[in-house]
């Protein structure tokens, strides 16, 4: 008898962005873990397996805990060990799992290390944590490298005694050195912590970052693209005339990344399955790992690795059957050779919400649920975001509410669109998000829209036509239809009907303007009515 699949190999996991899912303590318009706990009925009534929860520790907060000063305890902002240790014991006696964050690749500026560091000399142990290098130019004035921050700017901040230090994102955030050996001990000495207080498992943050090519070598860019012909004479014209085929070929040069998925990195996690495996229970980490191909990604999932990746693939993907197919098809294979299972995700904290990328109102709504309704057919597990069961959308917080780091070094809008708090019951901001009482409560951290009403999950509860009430039934139908059902998938475009075929079921989705007529069978559920027999534009729907 073969022994049934572990947890999270088919798991519906949602993610809580802590910030903006419930304010309990004090209403001060900050979420925080006893609001996620009080909440947990919720989501076990919605029908997920697991929540994942966004960073929680001691932190500034200058990137929203995604720069933690210390890995092991919980910044005061959102409670205690105590109601950590609450929340866990309240999720598993309602069947949930928790997965928590784990930042390895940078630590806070505040974090005791780099305090120590910055008050130590240049070439002492303290600074060996981090990467700092002396500047270049006569006077040591110019960064070290020409490597840039995902956050906009130079990826180096000088000190006052001269000396440079790496960030990859914020300067509030310093890289480690994960070629200092204390890093490691550290880090594993961060997961037994959590491990032995009972979480389930770990979202990896930028685990694709940890180790840096040593040299810490120039970045090889290609020359801007001028913005229009003939700015730059003859080479801007040059540019416009190469034909279709030779452009796609240069689009596949992968690009030069000294500082992303080095060789290295691979041991990291060598030495995290064998912490992960110690425990009981199917302990299990996941990956946010950007490669650029679907092989270096499957190298973070090898059988002695993380268990599972993230598959940006299916949230990158347009409106398009042939497109959906493709990615179903490509990461189905790359997954399988190292004889793990996809993860399909379409909305998180960091990326416009999947409703307002498909083109926003009803449009962007019934699209939403459509590629919601198929991702959940697909073998693997299912990453859901707060607020998509109500069909929230990005929403345009106003230039001096927004908080964004990436906002501030760049002057681009940035994600706080996605993170605003969420709307439980009430008429009027901010709708219960400090519980039943808080209508006249403090304000949210970021404002939410004033015409939020008709999405609490109070309005949408009892409404059969809701987002909530739709992901409900999908979820239940997910339970029903494909718990321990065979992977085997295949997925085609026929025209521009994408069809997946998995355990005796066939799911459509119509992505054309027109009605497409349906096979025989029995329609299990559809993400939006099925008119005159036919599947109407935008629509998913499983058939058996
Ligand atoms: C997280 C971001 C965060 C960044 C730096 C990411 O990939 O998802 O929210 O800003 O890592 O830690």
């Amino acid at each position: 008898m073969t022994a049934p699949a572990p947890w999270w190999r088919d798991a519906v996991v949602y993610q809580v962005y802590v910030r903006s899912f419930a304010d309990e303590m004090g209403a001060d318009g900050i979420g925080d873990l006893p609001g996620i706990t009080s909440r947990l009925p919720y989501l076990r009534d919605l029908g997920v397996d697991a929540l994942w929860i966004t960073p929680f520790y001691t932190s500034p907060q200058k990137d929203h805990g995604y720069d933690v000063a210390d890995y092991t305890d919980v910044d005061p902002l959102f409670g205690s060990l105590t109601d950590a240790d609450a929340l866990l014991e309240t999720a598993h006696g309602l069947g949930l799992r928790v997965i928590v964050d784990l930042v390895p690749n940078h630590t806070s500026d505040q974090h005791v290390w780099f305090q120590a560091a910055l008050a130590a000399a240049p070439g002492s142990p303290e600074r060996a944590r981090y990467l700092f290098r002396e500047g270049r130019g006569t006077d040591g004035s110019e960064p070290p490298n020409n490597w840039l921050s995902i956050f906009g700017g130079p990826a180096w901040t000088q000190v006052p005694d001269g000396s440079w230090y790496l960030h990859l994102f914020d300067t509030s955030q310093p890289d480690l050195d994960w070629r200092n050996p204390e890093v490691g001990d550290m880090f594993e000495g961060v997961l037994r912590f959590w491990l032995d207080r009972g979480v389930d498992g770990f979202r990896v943050d930028v685990a694709h970052g940890l180790y840096k090519e040593a040299s810490l070598r120039d970045q090889v860019r290609p020359e801007p693209t001028p913005d229009k012909a003939g700015k730059t004479g003859k080479a801007g014209k040059a540019r416009k005339k190469k034909p279709k085929a030779a452009e796609s070929m240069v689009e596949r040069v992968l690009k030069d990344e000294p500082m992303w998925d080095q060789p290295e990195v691979h041991d990291v996690y060598r030495r995290w399955r064998k912490v992960l495996d110690s425990y009981p229970g199917e302990r299990m980490a996941v990956a946010e790992a950007w490669t650029q191909t679907a092989e270096s990604m499957a190298l973070f999932i090898r059988p002695d690795e993380l268990h599972q990746a993230f598959n940006f693939g299916w949230l990158g993907t347009p409106w398009k059957a042939k497109d959906f197919a493709e990615v179903v098809t490509n990461s189905i294979a790359a997954v399988g050779a190292a004889d793990s299972a996809p993860t399909w995700v379409l909305s998180n904290h960091d990326v416009i919400r999947h409703p307002t990328r498909y083109g926003g109102g009803p449009v962007g709504l019934a699209r939403g649920r459509a590629a919601t309704l198929a991702m959940l057919a697909l073998p693997g597990s299912a990453y859901l975001y707060q607020g998509e069961e109500l069909g929230l959308e990005q929403v345009d917080v106003p230039p001096e509410a927004r908080q964004d780091p990436s906002w501030f070094r760049t002057g681009e809008p940035g994600r706080d669109g996605c993170r605003v708090p969420l709307p439980w019951s009430g008429s009027a901001p901010p709708y219960g998000f400090g519980g039943p009482d808080s209508s006249e409560g403090s304000q949210p951290w970021i404002p939410q829209p004033s015409d939020w009403a008709g999405l609490t999950v109070e309005a949408q509860q009892g409404d059969d036509a809701s987002s909530l009430a739709f992901y409900r039934r999908a979820l239940a139908a997910r339970r029903e239809v494909f718990a321990g059902a065979d992977e085997t998938t295949e997925a085609s475009a026929l025209g521009k009907l994408l069809v997946v075929r998995r355990a005796g079921v066939t799911v459509l989705v119509n992505t054309s303007k027109y009605p497409k007529a349906l096979p025989d069978g029995d329609v299990l559920i559809s993400s939006g009515p099925i008119i005159d027999g036919l599947l109407p534009r935008d629509t998913a729907a499983w058939i058996r």
